[in-house]
């Protein structure tokens, strides 16, 4: 079996950055029996980000896997000989979500060396990132700029990495209930018609194309 580990960075279940996720996870299984979609929800373990412990640059037995006993320490130890990585995160502020942040300090800080700044990386794989947000295309240069450093450290030590994004998502089911301008159900309802489809179908393919590359 090859093992793809999906980090769910956000809190709602049934909602845009979820069925992106089911999406990518149907396309990877639709290649092969042989692989495994094991999907984890941070907002639903226990876990906080880099307490600076250290623990990881101990003198004589350095790790490359946080340490740190918690939540989250099985996770990374099972990410760390996945075969492919998915990170999926609503924008929050322009960024990802602050649990996926926190996840990011823990798996990749233990990865640096700071005896000669080495990147000790368990294993090289797949990774995609998924985005879903309320930005046009024509407004997220940010992301395109790249979500932050922890992106920078992972585009540059994977090598292969995939960005989809989902945008102008249809954020609330019923758009009477809130004060959203009069219009925005029906904006967003048209944009929805238009791409949504579209955008399952681009984590459906990238679930597909990863699931082929790591049999290949
Ligand atoms: C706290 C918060 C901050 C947000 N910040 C942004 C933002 O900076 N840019 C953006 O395009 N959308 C932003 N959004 C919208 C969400 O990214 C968008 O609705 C997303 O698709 C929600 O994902 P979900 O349906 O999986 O929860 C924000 C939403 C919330 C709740």
């Amino acid at each position: 079996m090859k093992k793809i580990m999906i980090i769910d960075g956000g809190p709602r279940k049934n909602m845009n950055t979820a069925a992106m996720i089911e999406a990518f996870a149907n396309g990877a299984k639709s290649v092969s029996e042989e692989i495994e979609a094991k999907t984890v929800r941070l907002y639903d373990i226990d876990y906080k980000g880099c307490r600076s412990c250290m623990a990881c640059k101990l003198k004589g037995k350095p790790s490359n896997i946080c340490v740190f006993k918690d939540d989250l320490k099985p996770v990374l130890e099972e990410i760390a000989y996945a075969d492919g990585l998915v990170l999926a995160s609503p924008i929050y502020m322009g960024e990802t979500t602050g649990e996926l942040h926190s996840f990011m300090e823990r798996w990749t800080f233990p990865w640096l060396s700071y005896k000669d700044y080495s990147n000790n990386c368990p294993k090289h794989m797949p990774v995609v990132a998924i985005y879903t947000m309320n930005a046009s295309p024509e407004q997220m240069d940010f992301v395109e700029k790249g979500v932050g450093m922890s992106e920078w450290i992972i585009q540059n030590t994977m090598k292969d990495f995939t960005r989809i994004c989902a945008c102008n998502t249809y954020q609330v089911k019923n758009y009477d209930r809130y004060e959203f301008a009069p219009n925005q159900a029906e904006v967003k309802q048209a944009w929805k018609d238009a791409h949504w489809e579209e955008d399952l179908q681009k984590a459906f393919d990238a679930g597909k194309q990863m699931a082929e590359k790591i049999l290949a």
